[in-house]
């Protein structure tokens, strides 16, 4: 495969155990509750830290993520399965230095895509581990194999809900289906858009209660993040919030979302 740019072999450092980047996707079950802006803003954080970091826009066919950084992607995911570009080709540079692959958007195809183009896909991101320290896949919201495909080959999953009753609802269903289906790697919580710490905690309390009782499952408490207008303001200044506002609150908690992720990293970071 030819590498992605800025990915080449002279950059790789002492990459752990294995030298595979670690693999992240972001799921939910109930869409707009935040996995966008998490993915983007995480993926920032690591690169700042000094981690090759790359995001993957799985939200086939109505991708964002290159909104949130600024970026427009002329190639996609969409052209390297119709091989009108390389793997290398699709890799985008966006701000501090996070690479992106954007999913399409507007593509029909890319959201009906069957067993094998999602094989591909998931064989694309196995190649790109060698290369980077981080990857992290921002999927789609729901419980169909397009979003699970992904959660199967990650080594961590972080389930985002808000404290909304269908959010929770829709987050325990992803919860369900992922363990059902063999999953066995650690599930992180996250709560978005909260007003308080407590209000986070009760919402952690349930769902770790609900997937102990009922599917035997241990959920890892990842962290919270508040509602802030500095989510919303960096959008429309098509940047991540970490970068445009960077000692609002929500970057503030950000950080320690990327520091209770960052013990999970087998690779050295750059800075370091
Ligand atoms: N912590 C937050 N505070 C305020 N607004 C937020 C917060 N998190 C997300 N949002 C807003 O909610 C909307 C949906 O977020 P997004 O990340 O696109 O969700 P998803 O990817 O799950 O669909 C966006 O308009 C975003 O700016
Ligand atoms: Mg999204």
């Amino acid at each position: 495969m030819q590498e992605p740019r800025g990915m080449d072999q002279n950059e790789i450092r002492d990459t752990g155990k294995d030298g595979l980047a670690t693999v992240f996707s972001v799921c939910s079950g109930k869409g707009g509750v935040g996995k966008t802006s998490i993915s983007v803003n995480l993926a920032t954080e690591f690169s700042r830290r000094g981690y090759r970091t790359i995001v993957v826009d799985a939200d086939l066919g109505l991708s964002n993520t290159h909104i949130l950084a600024g970026l427009r992607p002329e190639k996609t995911l969409s052209d390297y399965l119709e091989k009108r570009a390389s793997l290398a080709e699709i890799v985008i540079d966006g701000p501090a230095d996070v690479k992106f692959i954007s999913g399409g958007s507007g593509v029909r195809e890319m959201a009906d895509l069957d067993a094998s183009g999602r094989q591909r896909i998931l064989d694309a991101i196995q190649s790109l581990r060698p290369h980077c320290d981080v990857v992290i896949i921002d999927t789609a919201a729901g419980i169909s194999r397009s979003v699970t495909d992904f959660v199967s080959i990650s080594d961590h999953t972080i389930v985002v809900t808000t404290s909304n009753f269908a959010a929770i609802a829709d987050a325990y269903g992803i919860i369900k289906v992922v363990v059902q289906d063999g999953y066995d790697k650690p599930l992180h919580l996250a709560i978005n858009r909260v007003r308080s710490p407590e209000e986070g905690e009760q919402v952690y309390k349930k769902l770790k209660g609900c997937s102990e009782r009922f599917l035997s499952f241990d959920l890892n408490w990842l962290g919270l993040l508040p509602e802030d207008n500095s989510v919303e303001g960096a959008v429309l200044k098509r940047q991540p919030f970490c970068e445009a506002f960077p000692t609002s609150v929500a970057t503030r908690y950000l950080k320690k979302l990327a520091t209770a992720l960052e013990r999970y990293l087998t690779s050295v970071p750059l800075t370091s």
